[in-house]
Parts: structure tokens; sequence; C-alpha cells
């Protein structure tokens, strides 16, 4: 069983140190001996260690400047200007009207990088890493929204300080203002522009997750789908398409499906879908749906407002109805400093950033579904979890197992 990652309600631990904390005070002790590095280096057996801890030391040190040779290369359009169209210095330079001296560092960094490739006759393509972004508009789009959290992050001890004061709680009206019940008035554009510009930033980058709920759960059990935060309805067309059985409920904030309905209309699925907008701090969710789907809501909220929605989803689902909830979680606390684990160091700041939810590992959020009243609580595997991880909980009486003490 992993910690549960908000450590301020962890109780101080009475128990003595353990043999562990021994053995890691030992070995740090050990990697601060100042012959270490040399020996190690020496050593035929050990150096592909020293190098590698070296090389990620480097990394974490040079990172921004990573991030900002991606984001130089995007908003240059030069993934998309390269998909099987190689060019040399003199034409990227007349494309982008930087001059050639400066516009080689960029690519030869963006090489460096995997993004772009040399390619024959001194001319830049695509590198592996490059591709996706040429055909995924939507990681272009989250790496330029990026942008507001690498300005928040700064003066990062300022930041801790003041975390929800910048340009991305500002991005984010729900986390901090109370959501509207009815729609904005349309004559205070700024009101309804916010909501069409994060709910059109989520509907791009939303693909990765949909495919990986679409190709690690069956839908064949199941009537109608209630996705509740279900922004312009990506997920509901795309599992349209994929199961044309089904009938399908969107709630959401009342200007956020007032932006879906078009869309819906376009796709022709007005008649399999039906809109509910209203908010889930105010109003009991839709009944009638036998599914019900959280994809990327959970972590946006703090943990009062998570179990309010977790209830409310139990209230609303028929005995037997499943929850599935999905979105990015944290790394077991034992595979802490693992590759993977470094995704979450990305998720803990853009939440905080973001101002009301916080990053969750499976075990906790498992756990907010149990007490909410969900039994055979269980997580999906699936093939990408750095998009998102997928629980399942079953409704299998009326009542949650505490409330039904209180009735007994
Ligand atoms: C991070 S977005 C995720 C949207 C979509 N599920 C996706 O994965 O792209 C969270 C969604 O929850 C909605 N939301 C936030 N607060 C809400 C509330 N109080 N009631 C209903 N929906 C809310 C937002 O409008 C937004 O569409």
């Amino acid at each position: 069983m992993s910690q549960p990652l908000d450590l301020s309600v962890i109780q101080a631990q009475t128990a003595s140190t353990s043999f562990k904390d021994a053995w890691q005070g030992r070995l740090e002790r050990w990697y601060a001996h100042p012959g270490l590095y040399r020996w190690s280096l020496g050593n035929p057996l050990t150096r592909w260690l020293t190098r590698r801890r070296t090389r990620k030391l480097f990394d974490l040190m040079a990172g921004f400047v990573h991030s900002q040779v991606l984001l130089a290369c995007v908003r240059l359009d030069l993934f998309r200007a390269l998909y099987q169209a190689p060019c040399n210095l003199t034409d990227l330079s007349r494309r982008t009207g930087l001059a050639p001296a400066v516009l080689q560092r960029l690519l030869l960094s963006a090489v460096a990088l995997g993004l772009l490739e040399h390619r024959s006759q001194g001319r830049f393509g695509l590198g592996p890493l490059g591709v996706p972004l040429a055909q995924h508009e939507g990681i272009a789009q989250m790496i330029e929204h990026n942008h507001l959290l690498y300005q928040d992050m700064q003066d990062p001890v300022q930041f801790l300080n003041n975390a929800w004061s910048g340009s991305m709680a500002e991005y984010w009206p729900y986390a901090h203002e109370k959501p509207p019940v009815t729609m904005p008035d349309p004559m205070v554009k700024v009101d309804v522009d916010k909501f069409t510009r994060y709910s059109q930033l989520m509907a791009a980058s939303q693909g990765f997750v949909v495919q990986e709920i679409l190709s690690s759960y069956f839908f064949d059990e199941h009537r109608c789908v209630l996705d509740v935060g279900a922004g312009k309805g990506r997920f509901v067309s795309e599992l349209a398409a994929h199961a044309p059985h089904l009938h399908f409920k969107m709630f959401d904030l009342p200007p956020v499906l007032a932006l879906a309905r078009e869309g819906l209309q376009a796709k022709g699925l007005s008649e399999r879908v039906s809109l509910h907008p209203g908010s889930f701090l105010d109003d009991p969710l839709p009944e009638g749906a036998d599914l019900i789907t959280l994809v990327r809501v959970a972590h946006d909220h703090p943990d009062a407002v998570v179990r309010q929605i977790l209830q409310k989803a139990h209230a609303a689902l028929p005995v037997g109805g499943i929850l599935l909830l999905a979105e990015p979680m944290a790394q077991p606390h034992e595979e802490a400093g693992q590759p993977e684990a470094s995704v979450d160091a990305y998720f803990h700041f853009y939440l905080l950033a973001m101002g009301a939810g916080r990053l969750r590992t499976p075990q906790e959020l498992q756990t907010m579904m149990q007490e909410a009243g969900f039994s055979h609580v269980e997580q999906v595997p699936n093939a990408m979890p750095i998009h998102a991880r997928i629980l399942l909980g079953r409704k299998s009486q009326c009542l949650p197992s505490v409330l039904q003490k209180g009735v007994n």
C-alpha cells in the first residue's frame, strides 16, 4: 500500500527509524565520499551508473532550455513545416525570418534533443520525437499553454509562497471562482472567452486519454453513459463512434455545454446525446445512466469536492452501475526517482498553479471511491499511464455501507 500524497494529513510517525533509514543514511555518506566519483569512473563495472546519474543531474539543470527549444520550434511551426519536407538552413531562415547564424543554434539543439534530424545535403527533417508534434495539434497547444506555468514558476520559491495568483490560476476560472450555474451574459465577452479557451484546449488535448479508455474498457454491457465534466464532448463523440449502441448524457457548466451543442449537431449526435447543464457543487447528477465517466475531473478539485462528486455519482447510478474515473495519477511512493515518476513533478506543479486540485495516487482515489459507496474498486491496466490511469467501481447497493450502518 503506498502512502497518501497529501502529506500534511499524515500523523507524525511515532515508530523509531527503520533499518531502511539506517541503510539509506549509510549510502548517502558513501555517495558523499570525495574519492567515490573518481573511483567509480575508473571502474568499468560502475562507470555507466555514474555517467547516467551525472547526465540526469545535468538534464535537470538544463531542462528549462529543453522546453524553450521545444516552444521555439512550435512557435516557428517547424514540425509541421518539416513533415515529409526536409529543408536546409537557408530555406528555413527565409521561412522563419531568423538569421541563419542564430537559427542554426535552435536547429542543432532540436537535433540534439531528438526533435529534428540531420538529413542529406545539409537539410533538416523530423526526428522521432518531432513526428508526433507534427501530427497532433493538441501537443503543440499544450506546449504553448505551458508557457503560462513557466511564467508563474520563474521564481519557484516566490511561486510556492503565492501559487494561486499567477497566469495559470487566472486561466482556470472554476478553480477559484464559484462556477456559473446559468449562462454568463454573452455581452461580458471576457467571461465567455475564459470557458471557450480552456474547453478548446481540453478538447484538443483529450485524444490520447480517450484512446487509453477506449482500448482498455469494454462498453458492451452498458446502455447509457453519463460523462461528468464532459467539456465540448470529444470523449462522448469518439465513444459514440466506437460503440454505436450507446446513448449519452453530458454534464458540465452551462457555458461549456453551450459550446458543445454545435459540435454534437454537426456530428449528427443530437438524438443520442442529451445535455445537462449544472454544477456538481450545487446540483445532483442526472439519473438514467448505467455508466458514469469522470475524465480528468477529480484532479482539478480539493478532496472535499471529489468526495461530493463521487457520492453524487453513486446516488445517480442504479444498483449494478459502474463509475469509470480516468486521469493522470501519481506513481506509487516506492517508485519515486524512476524515469516514469518524473511526470509527477509536472502535475504537482501544474495543479498547484491551477489552484484547487492535486495529483493523487490510484490507491488514494480507490479509497475515496470505496468511501463513497463503490465496491469492487479496481485499476484497469492500460498501455500509456502517462496520459491517464483508469479506475472502476461498482454500485452494488443503494446506500454506502457507512450510511447503512447509521440506518440500521
Ligand atoms: C480539466 S476539464 C476536463 C474536460 C474533459 N473531461 C477532458 O478530459 O478533456 C474539467 C471539466 O470539468 C468541468 N467542471 C469544472 N467545475 C465544474 C462544476 N462545478 N460542475 C460541472 N462541471 C465542472 C469543466 O468545465 C471542464 O469541462
